[in-house]
């Protein structure tokens, strides 16, 4: 299918309901992703972008501020999600739009590195690699190691090894990695 022209944009104050809108819709299967994505936008580290197509937001995808939590120092880095395209216009690259603009601003903004926890099968197209090739380990051993990405950016140093810090929102969601049935489904479809 053809690639739509969407126009990628910083999320303002009124998309709000727009954007609770398209991640309910995106994640019809898991109705936790939706107040996470809320609770993380009142937070001053963290910054929305959505898609928008003939003036409605059809996708939207979220920076939030986290920590590698290296022997040297704590370095500051950037978590990438929740990434939402309502199910209508999947499969057009609006959430490779999306995930290219989240790239940029995070290398824009001076981390060394923006992290996520995805499908491999598909962020790998986007330049993500396995973050434990940059020695940075995810935030619990509930993600499974494969799911853990990174891109890494100019001002990455080598010592920034060590496990990600989340803020407290993604715990208080109780949004890391993955639990019970989901997680041993996940690890044996990643091959784990
Ligand atoms: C995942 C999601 C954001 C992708 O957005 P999208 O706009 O449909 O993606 P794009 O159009 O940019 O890319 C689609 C391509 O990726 C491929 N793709 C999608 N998911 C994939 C996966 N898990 N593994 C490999 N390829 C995948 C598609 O086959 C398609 O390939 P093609 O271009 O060769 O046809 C969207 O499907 C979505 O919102 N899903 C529900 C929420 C979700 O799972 N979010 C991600 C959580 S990590």
């Amino acid at each position: 299918m053809t690639a739509l022209d969407v126009t990628i944009r910083e999320q303002r104050p009124g998309d709000g309901d727009a954007v609770l809108a398209v991640v309910l819709a995106a994640f019809a299967d898991d109705p936790t992703v939706a107040p996470l994505d809320a609770d993380l936008a009142r937070r001053d580290d963290s910054h929305g972008y959505v898609a928008e197509l003939d003036g409605a937001v059809v996708g939207h995808v979220r920076i939030t501020g986290c920590w590698i939590d290296a022997e040297h120092a704590l370095a500051p880095a950037l978590v990438l999600g929740p990434l939402s395209v309502v199910p209508d216009v999947q499969g057009r690259g609006v959430g490779t739009a999306l995930v290219a603009r989240a790239v940029a601003e995070s290398e824009a903004s001076g981390a060394p590195v923006v992290v996520l926890e995805g499908d491999p099968g598909y962020y790998s197209r986007l330049g993500f690699r396995p973050a434990a090739e940059l020695g940075i380990a995810p935030a619990s051993p509930r993600v499974p190691a494969p799911a853990f990405q990174a891109v890494r950016f100019a001002a990455y140093e080598h010592w920034m090894r060590g496990p990600i810090v989340y803020p407290e929102t993604f715990w208080t969601h109780d949004a890391v990695g993955l639990r019970g049935d989901t997680l041993a489904e996940v690890r044996a479809a990643l091959g784990e």
